[in-house]
């Protein structure tokens, strides 16, 4: 096989090189980032002796379906090796070598998975797909990255994190960690960026291995699948409610809140959906600033009172707006948190939102991750014959961002409301 000139670049350059040991290929679908990461893999395998390396994709079946049916057969197929230097084990999706290296590739939608991977020392870490993953496990399975093994000149081998996606919204995790280099939690630049390298690939740079067919079909997808799919371009999906959002206008680095601001909180109840809780500000020209986010799953409403609780400390809030369940808000006012019933009507709340953003009357603190993350996956149902555009959002993703309704309603019209009745609390 030959490599296409941007693998070949990819080679020399940034995967050979012992400088750049956290490597991200993030672009269009089929422009030949994983068939250059494989070659790579197996290079190491045959030259260090010993090596352990880990091919982990979300789940296994995906991993199985894609990276060893196609790339990995692929290779085998036409490695004169293969059968003597190296085997396949299909059903351990393991590739053995004569000289006691392995390449193992797994799934990590799996507890039992999991902890065999965080047993193990790798010389080379290959997350594939790596948009599916969390920032957590790609912490966390890079701790992995110290095994020890030297070639037969005696040379150590570099630990290699290896990750390659298709692009998708620019607030995604990978975005900052792999294009920025900085942590997505905290926007400070990661203490490790200079072991960092990025490469971004189209599928134009593949086109030598590619039908023009496949690119036409590229080529008439929608716009934003195009972008992604490929130019490999990071950017907000299609139909997105709301699009008016902005980073540069309405995402804030955190500061300090002036303990004069009215505060308000508002409340999205969830189990196995998370339970949202949001904290808001209003200046005092009207300016609504969401500034700390609670965004939980699995965990009872008794002790998310007691952490929203903590989390407010000493702060003054003037009112908590929560979804209707009778029992939850029970739960929250035991425990501390009184509430008044959130305005729940979607297309008001959604059009509420939309006129602060294009006012420029609703910011985000930037350490939101998961709100802002919402606001950027939060798209409209596409029409069908029951539906206009534009009418009903997609019930995914939407756990902040009922949270943020019923919060911008809070301030539209529930809060004179709740003035007045504590006016009339006092004059009682
Ligand atoms: N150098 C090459 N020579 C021949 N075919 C290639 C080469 N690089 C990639 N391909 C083929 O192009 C297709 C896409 O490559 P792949 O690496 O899977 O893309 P990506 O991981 O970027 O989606 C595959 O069918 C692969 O076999
Ligand atoms: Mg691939």
């Amino acid at each position: 096989m030959r490599f296409t000139e941007k693998q070949t670049y990819a080679w020399k350059h940034i995967l050979t090189n012992p400088h750049k040991q956290k490597i991200l290929f993030d672009g269009g679908a089929r422009s030949g980032k994983t068939v250059v990461l494989i070659e790579y893999i197996f290079a190491r395998a045959f030259q260090f002796p010993g090596a352990k390396q880990l091919i982990a994709r979300k789940f296994r079946s995906s991993a199985e379906n894609s990276v060893w049916n196609e790339t990995i057969r692929d290779y085998a197929a036409r490695c004169p090796a293969s059968g003597t230097l190296f085997h396949l084990v299909d059903s351990k999706l393991k590739i053995l070598f004569e000289n006691g290296s392995e390449i193992i590739v797994t799934g990590l939608d799996d507890k039992e998975r999991v902890e065999k991977v965080r047993g193990t020392q790798y010389i080379t870490i290959y997350l594939n797909e790596a948009t599916e993953l969390s920032y957590q496990t790609m912490l966390d399975v890079s701790s992995r990255l110290s095994q020890k093994v030297v070639d037969s000149f005696g040379r150590m081998a570099v630990p290699k994190m290896l990750i390659d996606c298709n692009p998708r919204g620019p607030r995604h995790w990978l975005y900052s960690v792999g294009v920025l280099h900085v942590n997505p939690e905290t926007g400070e630049p990661l203490p490790d960026a200079g072991i960092w390298a990025r490469l971004h690939w189209s599928a134009y740079d593949n086109r030598e291995n590619l039908s023009p067919e496949y690119l036409a079909i590229l080529e008439n997808y929608p716009e934003v699948m195009k972008q992604r799919m490929l130019w490999g371009k990071w950017i907000a999906s299609e139909g997105q409610v709301y699009s008016e959002f902005q980073t540069d206008v309405h995402v804030l680095k955190p500061f300090h809140i002036p303990d004069e601001w009215t505060k308000l909180r508002s409340i999205d109840f969830g189990f196995t959906n998370p339970f949202v809780c949001l904290w808001g500000a209003l200046d005092h020209d009207g300016n609504l600033y969401i500034y700390r986010e609670l965004y939980q799953r699995g965990i009872l409403t008794g002790d998310h009172a007691k952490n929203i609780r903590r989390l407010s400390g000493p702060e003054r809030i003037l009112m908590t707006v929560a979804d209707h369940d009778a029992e939850e808000r029970a739960e929250l006012n035991a425990n501390g948190i009184p509430t008044d019933p959130a305005e729940k009507q979607v297309l008001l709340g959604i059009q509420e939102v939309q006129k602060r953003l294009k006012e420029k009357k609703l910011f985000f603190f930037s350490s939101l991750k998961h709100t802002l993350s919402e606001m950027d996956s939060y798209t409209w149902l596409p029409p069908s014959e029951e539906r206009n555009a534009k009418e009903e959002p997609r019930k995914m993703d939407d756990h902040a961002m009922d949270a943020l309704r019923y919060m911008v309603m809070a301030c539209r019209n529930g809060f004179e409301k709740s003035i007045k009745n504590l006016f009339r609390k006092c004059l009682r």
